[in-house]
């Protein structure tokens, strides 16, 4: 990693939006704050509200505080609020664009940047293709004279076909290289961490198989409801909100083979494989083993249809039919409203015989496992059974713990820090692909269709601050198992 970004004007489309305010901006401070950003940089702003750059420069620093939570250094601040601009405007109105491209060519003027453009779409899916053509009529997008990049928010469609829809209206101005679609689970340390551990130490990858996994939990549980997102939220639903991007890319950490390098194409290559080796669901399948339910008092929430449907919890059980991994199961659940804020993902390891302590009082043997945990306390432990001191044979389970924050004294990031810094320098490794988009989705794709057909069957509830609804414990437990709560 070199230690500078590229010289380049970050461009925000939906610039007086949440995201704008609680994640990109102070992403670009904390970059700045570390040394990231070069000399040459610069910041426009753009969006409806009729203000000028001295009102949104004041708006921003008020609301960049408060993300932070502490007051702003001034001496920290200045370099990023001197360097703001903002344009306001309609995106389908071509004069907005003309408007942009005037104020980009001056503020490359001013800062002697050479003319490299990051757009950011921080706005409503539906408007992802306006904005995108928008920029390729006004010429934009053409890599003439420096490069053009385009990061995409989520969702990346709504199902295959929108999916598809939106990348052929993307490609009519943008090659593949130039997309730079987001999860900012990626830019997760403890989740960029599942390769280093994978590959960086000799002694798991032996293990990481189904001769010696019993079956992998994953968790990505919020004890927060929907909050303000009602609008959004209740089309998406917690399958294609968590499941079909964060946790799916999660899952092909866990589960790829090695890559030859941690070049971006290969390392993309291998996770792709991993969810076209999921095998398709069928009907029965899904009524099995794919569970929906929904939190008590959802269907009251601002902008939340009173009849919905849309589901706030997953739990579902996929199989990946490859060399590696056939037979194990991988235990996926997510929702709201849960006990507690957690992201984790626990392999559990198949017991050791028993023989030895037949005469002894030990009944049963607890598995090993190996917990990663992603957030909040963001650490690995592994658990395995150790002697209880005294004259008799017991045994109890015990935990190695590695805790990121008690040994590398980091402040947990928001994940966007990287993965803007990977957009300025050109590193597409932690973004999606197309491929992988449309592999995702045809995952869930047997799921989408059957809930879509099924209007009838009683969507599961399950109160506020519990694990999900009884039919989640079910699906576990009918192999034998539970879940780690
Ligand atoms: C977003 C989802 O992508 O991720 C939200 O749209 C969810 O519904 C959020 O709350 C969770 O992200 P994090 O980083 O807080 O775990």
């Amino acid at each position: 990693m070199s230690n500078r970004a590229d010289p380049c004007v970050f461009v925000i489309f939906g610039a007086s939006g949440d995201l704008t305010r609680s994640k990109l901006l102070p992403a670009i401070f904390n970059l700045c704050e570390e040394g990231y950003l070069p000399e040459e940089f610069a910041i426009l702003g753009i969006a409806r509200p009729k203000i000028d750059r001295a009102e949104y420069r004041k708006q921003m620093r008020e609301q960049v505080r408060q993300a932070e939570g502490e007051p702003l250094e001034p001496a920290k601040w200045k370099p990023i609020e001197d360097r703001l601009y903002y344009v306001s405007g309609e995106f389908d109105d071509p004069a907005l664009f003309e408007h942009v491209k005037q104020a980009l060519a001056e503020m490359c003027q001013q800062y002697r940047i050479a003319p490299n453009f990051l757009f950011y779409f921080a706005v409503p899916p539906d408007l992802f293709g306006l904005v995108g053509d928008q920029l390729a009529r006004a010429g934009l997008l053409k890599e003439d004279d420096g490069w053009r990049r385009v990061i995409i928010e989520k969702p990346f469609g709504y199902d295959l076909d929108s999916a598809r829809a939106l990348n052929a209206e993307l490609r009519k101005g943008l090659r593949e290289s130039q997309i730079y679609r987001i999860d900012h689970y990626l830019g997760k340390e403890t989740v960029q961490n599942i390769l280093a551990f994978r590959f960086a130490n000799g002694i798991f990858e032996p293990i990481w198989n189904r001769r010696y996994v019993d079956s992998v939990q994953m968790t990505v549980a919020e004890d927060s409801g929907i909050g303000k997102r009602g609008a959004y939220y209740d089309k998406a639903g917690a399958l294609r909100d968590i499941v079909q991007n964060h946790m799916f890319q999660v899952l092909t950490l866990i589960a790829m083979e090695p890559p030859i390098s941690f070049g971006g194409e290969d390392v993309r290559d291998e996770k792709v494989r991993v969810l076209h080796a999921v095998p398709p669901l069928s009907r029965d399948d899904v009524v099995r083993h794919v569970v929906r339910a929904q939190y008590e008092g959802y269907t009251s929430e601002a902008n939340v249809d009173p009849k919905s449907r849309t589901e706030t919890f997953v739990a579902m059980r996929v199989f990946i039919d490859n060399w590696r991994w056939a037979g194990v199961p991988f235990y996926l659940r997510t929702g709201k409203r849960l006990p507690r804020r957690v992201t984790e993902v626990a392999v559990e390891f198949k017991r050791a015989p028993l023989m030895l302590f037949r005469d002894t009082p030990v009944r049963s043997l607890s598995p090993n496992t190996l917990i990663l945990r992603i957030q909040p306390d963001e650490g690995i432990s592994l658990c395995f059974n150790a002697k209880v001191p005294g004259p008799f044979k017991r045994l109890e389970t015990v935990t190695m713990d590695f805790s990121y924050a008690k040994y590398f004294d980091a402040e947990p990031a928001t994940g966007y820090e990287t993965l803007l810094f990977d957009a300025m320098t050109g590193d597409q490794t932690l973004f999606h692909r197309m491929d992988m988009v449309e592999a995702g989705w045809q995952a869930v794709a047997p799921i989408l269709e059957e809930w879509k057909r099924d209007t009838r069957s009683r969507i599961p509830t399950y109160p506020a601050g519990s694990w999900g609804p009884p039919e989640a414990d079910v699906l576990i437990e009918r192999d034998g198992r539970e879940w780690r709560n």
